[in-house]
């Protein structure tokens, strides 16, 4: 009987973790940026001046080939504890948010889990190379 009670336990249990996993998978994109972005760049993308860049704005940024790399590939972006699906939905959501503009196409699994592969080690250098205020 205390078995049988251990084992209808541990399912239990087990049963919840699961529950919750499944749910990180299609957790909104604004969940997402409160968990994993607005510690740093605030609640509405609004940054700290002279620590952390705005993200208001940087749609201009996906305009280019390289902008759309350096977006996917800067730190906080490409070392985000998500998975490229959810990485893809968050940073299209941030730049509707808060630069008023879907990139397009929209950032893809595929494009996020390329770009992230190598995350950017100077950040700044590449912000600089891409010539865009
Ligand atoms: C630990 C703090 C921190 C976290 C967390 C963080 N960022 Fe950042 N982010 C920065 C800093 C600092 C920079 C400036 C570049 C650098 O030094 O990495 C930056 C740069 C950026 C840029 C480039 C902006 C520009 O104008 O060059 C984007 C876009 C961005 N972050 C989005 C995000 C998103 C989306 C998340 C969440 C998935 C996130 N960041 C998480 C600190 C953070």
């Amino acid at each position: 009987m205390k078995g049988r009670c251990l084992a209808a336990a541990a399912l239990l249990i087990c049963g919840t973790q699961a529950a919750d996993a499944d749910e990180s998978r299609t957790r909104p994109p604004e969940e997402g940026y409160v968990l994993h972005c607005s510690g740093c760049h605030g609640l509405s993308g609004e940054g700290v001046p002279g620590t952390t860049p705005t993200l208001h704005g940087i749609s201009r940024l996906a305009s280019t080939p390289a902008g759309r790399a350096y977006l996917a590939s800067v730190p906080g972006v490409a070392q985000a504890p998500i998975g490229d699906a959810e990485l893809a939905r968050l940073l299209n959501w941030v730049l509707k948010t808060f630069s008023d503009a879907t990139p397009v196409p929209p950032y893809s699994a595929i494009e996020i889990g390329t770009f992230r592969r190598e995350p950017l080690r100077s950040t700044g250098a590449a912000r600089a190379a891409l010539a865009v205020p």
